[in-house]
């Protein structure tokens, strides 16, 4: 009986979660989108049409064909200072939740592969 109750009480709580994943997942990339502006766009292309303003600098749409996603949270979380070899980078606070928002935002205009 208590387990009963248990697993009904876990399908309810579930539901709820549910919708708000998919608009949370939407928050999280708009945020991105807000950083790669601030912080990576003078030298990236930070769109899924734009053209980097640095010849280098490799398209952020592009980032996920060359690395996986969880690479690229490990090179954020140790300083993106580390792929940026003689570039001066943008002070910018790399919190777990930002390399999240960020990397949301990476995937939301990488091409689906
Ligand atoms: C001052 C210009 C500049 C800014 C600002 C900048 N980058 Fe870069 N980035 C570059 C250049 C140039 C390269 C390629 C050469 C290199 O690795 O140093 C690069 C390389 C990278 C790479 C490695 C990709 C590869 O070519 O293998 C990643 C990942 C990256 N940048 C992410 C970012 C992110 C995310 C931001 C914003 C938070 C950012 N960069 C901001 C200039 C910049």
């Amino acid at each position: 009986m208590i387990a009963f109750h248990f697993r009904s009480a876990l399908a309810f709580a579930a539901l709820p979660a549910m919708a708000i994943v998919a608009p949370a997942a939407a928050q999280s990339a708009k945020r991105g989108l807000a950083i790669a502006q601030k912080n990576c766009a003078s030298c990236h292309a930070i769109t899924r049409t734009d053209k980097s303003r640095m010849r280098n600098a490799l398209p952020l749409r592009q980032l996920s064909a060359r690395y996986r996603l969880e690479q690229l949270e490990e090179a954020f979380a140790e300083g993106v200072m580390v792929t940026h070899k003689d570039q001066p980078m943008p002070a910018f606070e790399m919190t777990p939740a930002s390399i999240a928002d960020l990397l949301a935002y990476i995937r939301s205009i990488s091409p689906r592969r």
